[in-house]
């Protein structure tokens, strides 16, 4: 079985073709992204409508280069997958009409998927792995953290009351003038930054229920940056250090709670995964590794480009639906 997936709900054009084999697994025949990050860094995040058009200009070069890096000619597609949201209407709505027009003219199911589910199947693309597993999605729009038991069974457990945590991390960014996006240079100035130099809140951390709460420590940030005004670099280096420190640890706390909640409500996991854009952070990425050392649950994090926006989680998503 040979699916065409698509994605645009955000700021990323994207198609792929995933084929499952008899046994079941999946295989990348083609991934192509094209990020409109120039399109957007001077307004200091993605502007939908600006997104809606780079969308329409780039969708359909990508699908018939994903067809040809493929190797897959349009009549050996069995269906094309699309993510019908959630995410920006504009973008949304030429994806969908893409997706829509091939599926009509090659008379081939169309398979809507919703955005987060392609997040919270990709573990099975990439590490075949059973059901049920913990999920943390961590991206800029949703931070949850799911028990996913069955392709269409999916039960939140816990997710933030206000900020999602990649948003949190494009605001430090923004208030700090590093730009867009955010979580990518906050990791890289953290590096060279000292972690224990400012005393954040680590908001929620030892409650029971697995929610996260991010806003509190995004306005304790601001609150230094401002009273250190101007900022030299070495400021900003330790205020990302110290952030990052402090969302390392409430990750961390959180999802030690979000494995009780589902150890409580459907037995032991089959693993944590981690999606979405936060999960290319190497210092969560180092984290969870040590909290699954310790718990003795298995860390289960798909290759960075897979975390973030792209083809082929739709795609296979795609194909579990049809499979079905
Ligand atoms: O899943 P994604 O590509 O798009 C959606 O939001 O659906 O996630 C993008 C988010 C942005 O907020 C971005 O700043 C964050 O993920 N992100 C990171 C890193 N890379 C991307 N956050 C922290 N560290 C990173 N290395
Ligand atoms: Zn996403």
């Amino acid at each position: 079985m040979r699916v065409l997936g698509i994605e645009t709900t955000c700021d990323e054009t994207a198609a792929a073709v995933v084929a499952r084999r008899p046994d079941g697994s999946g295989v990348i025949l083609a991934d192509e992204v094209r990020s409109q990050i120039e399109e957007h860094v001077a307004f200091g995040g993605v502007v939908p409508e600006i997104a809606a058009r780079a969308h329409v200009e780039a969708l359909d070069v990508l699908i018939a280069r994903a067809l040809e890096r493929g190797g897959t000619a349009m009549s050996e597609i069995d269906g094309v997958a699309v993510s019908a949201g959630p995410g920006l209407i504009g973008g949304v709505l030429v994806g969908l009409t893409a997706a829509k027009a091939l599926a009509l003219a090659l008379d081939r199911p169309l398979i809507a998927v919703n955005h987060l589910e392609a997040h919270a199947l990709t573990a099975r693309l990439t590490d075949g792995l059973p059901f049920p597993y913990l999920l943390l999605l961590a991206s800029g729009g949703h931070t949850q953290l799911v028990a996913v038991a069955g392709v269409g069974d999916y039960r939140r457990i816990g997710s933030t009351i206000d900020d999602a945590i990649g948003e949190a991390f494009d605001k430090v960014a923004k208030m700090l003038g590093l730009g867009y996006p955010g979580g990518p240079r906050v990791e890289r100035e953290a590096e060279a930054g000292d972690a224990e130099r400012f005393d954040l809140p680590r908001p929620l951390i030892g409650r029971a229920e697995p929610d996260f709460s991010l806003s509190g420590l995004k306005t304790a940030v601001r609150r230094q940056a401002d009273a250190l005004a101007p900022l030299t670099g070495r400021d900003v280096a330790d205020l990302c250090a110290s952030f990052q420190a402090a969302v390392v640890d409430v990750v961390v706390d959180r999802v030690r709670a979000g494995l009780r909640a589902f150890q409580q409500q459907l037995g032991a996991p089959q693993a944590l995964v981690i999606a979405g854009g936060v999960a290319a952070n190497m210092a969560v990425r180092r984290a969870l590794t040590r909290l699954s050392q310790e718990t003795g649950v298995r860390l289960v994090a798909p290759p960075p480009r897979l975390c973030t926006d792209n083809g082929a989680m739709v795609a296979w998503a795609g194909i579990e639906r049809l499979q079905l």
